[in-house]
């Protein structure tokens, strides 16, 4: 078991975001995500990656770099592309000196070749699109080969070719490093494309967990309401 998470609640102010949540994900599996804006999901991963800490439960991951691909890029814009990417392996002790600048340029160039994104290692963030920085931002995470990895909303607001690419991607890295991994998305085609199981999430719970094809026949009113894009069901918008 890769990561486990046990009777997680967090609340804010007087909000119980996650209300009681316990899920597993195994090495080699990819878990998707799925609930309506502000249900808790990058709330989830930001516990998972310590980012922020759970009121009660627990949360188990194995050993080894947990990597975070953020909903909005966060690249530093003082830094050009080569410097955000290779910004763990300069400025982590444990990998300062493992790789010379010469090595560092290769991977560099490496994982932007991955993303689609040759040649741009002397620009700024400034100067790229949303849809680059976000494919950016995906080579920097990935770039300590971890074996724990984070997505939130990886392919929202990419057009379709590069959301294919960033898809195609995600379940590379996980066939080749084993990687357990959590993928946070609105998408269907990231859902059907990555995922082994969904779970969803409304009112700080989890309504569903099954597989992509178990939510898409639409068996439960909340797979129902949530693969139809409907206003009526047992999901209502907060406000
Ligand atoms: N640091 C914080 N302080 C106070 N409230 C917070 C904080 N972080 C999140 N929240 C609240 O927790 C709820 C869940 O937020 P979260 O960002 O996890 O939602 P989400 O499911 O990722 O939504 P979206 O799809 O819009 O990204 C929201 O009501 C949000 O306002
Ligand atoms: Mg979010």
């Amino acid at each position: 078991m890769s990561i486990e998470v046990k009777n997680l609640i967090k609340t804010f102010g007087d909000r119980t975001v996650i209300n009681n949540i316990s899920f597993s994900v195994n090495n080699g599996e990819t878990l998707a995500i799925v609930g309506f804006s502000g249900s808790g999901k990058s709330t989830i991963l930001k516990l998972i990656c310590g980012l922020i800490q759970p009121d009660s439960g627990e949360i188990i991951t194995s050993e080894g770099d947990i990597a975070m691909v953020f909903q909005y890029s966060a690249l530093f814009d003082s830094l050009n592309i080569a410097d955000n990417i290779a910004f763990a392996l300069h400025e982590r002790r444990d990998l300062r000196n493992k790789y010379t600048e010469s090595d560092i340029r290769k991977i560099v160039t490496e994982k932007l070749a991955l993303v689609g994104l040759k040649g741009i290692e002397e620009q700024y963030p400034s100067e790229l699109s949303g849809g680059m920085q976000k494919r950016v931002s995906f080579a920097r995470a990935i770039v300590t080969e971890p074996n724990t990895i984070l997505y939130d909303e990886p392919t929202s607001g990419l057009d379709p070719i590069s959301s294919t690419l960033i898809e195609d991607y995600i379940v590379r890295l996980k066939e080749e490093t084993q990687a357990a991994s959590i993928v946070v998305t609105h998408q269907m085609s990231t859902i059907r494309r990555t995922a082994d199981r969904v779970i969803m999430l409304y009112d700080g719970k989890i309504v569903f967990e099954g597989t992509p094809d178990d939510m898409l026949r639409q068996d439960n009113d909340y797979t129902k309401q949530f693969v139809t894009a409907s206003l009526e069901g047992p999901m209502k918008m907060m406000a």
